[in-house]
């Protein structure tokens, strides 16, 4: 799921698992077809990378989207978990250097 977690949610916004719904309803999703799109979901949509695992990952994968589909759980820490800013680059400190640029100018002026 990490792959797919810069761009997805397991079930909030542009879930893997509404994905998987608009896709192919409301029954009990079929493993083999999960995989199947999988393997292929760079062709289908090549705005996606290509699946980064092997046959087991895609295995895994498979299954794991009938676990989100049943549980309908959220994934904890999803989108945030492990994810830090470089120091650099938060808002505070992009606007902060902004500042400072547009009174440099003004200096110059
Ligand atoms: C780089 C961003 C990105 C990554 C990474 C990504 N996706 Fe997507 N995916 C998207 C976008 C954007 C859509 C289209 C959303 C829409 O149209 O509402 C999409 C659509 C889909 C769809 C529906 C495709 C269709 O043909 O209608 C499925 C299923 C899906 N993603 C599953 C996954 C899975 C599973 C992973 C991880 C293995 C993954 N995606 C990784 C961006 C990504």
């Amino acid at each position: 799921m990490i792959a797919c977690s810069r761009c997805h949610t397991g079930n909030g916004v542009n879930s893997v698992t509404g994905q998987f719904r608009r896709m192919m309803g409301d029954g009990k999703w079929d493993p083999a077809a999960i995989q199947a799109y999988l393997a292929n979901m760079h062709d289908a949509q090549p705005f996606m990378p290509p699946f980064p695992g092997n046959e087991n990952d895609l295995k895994l994968l498979g299954g794991y989207m009938l676990h989100l589909q049943a549980n309908g759980a959220p994934i904890a820490g999803g989108q945030s978990a492990g994810v830090t800013v470089n120091p650099t680059y938060t808002a505070e400190a992009l606007k902060a250097a902004r500042s400072k640029e547009i009174a440099a100018k003004e200096i110059t002026r």
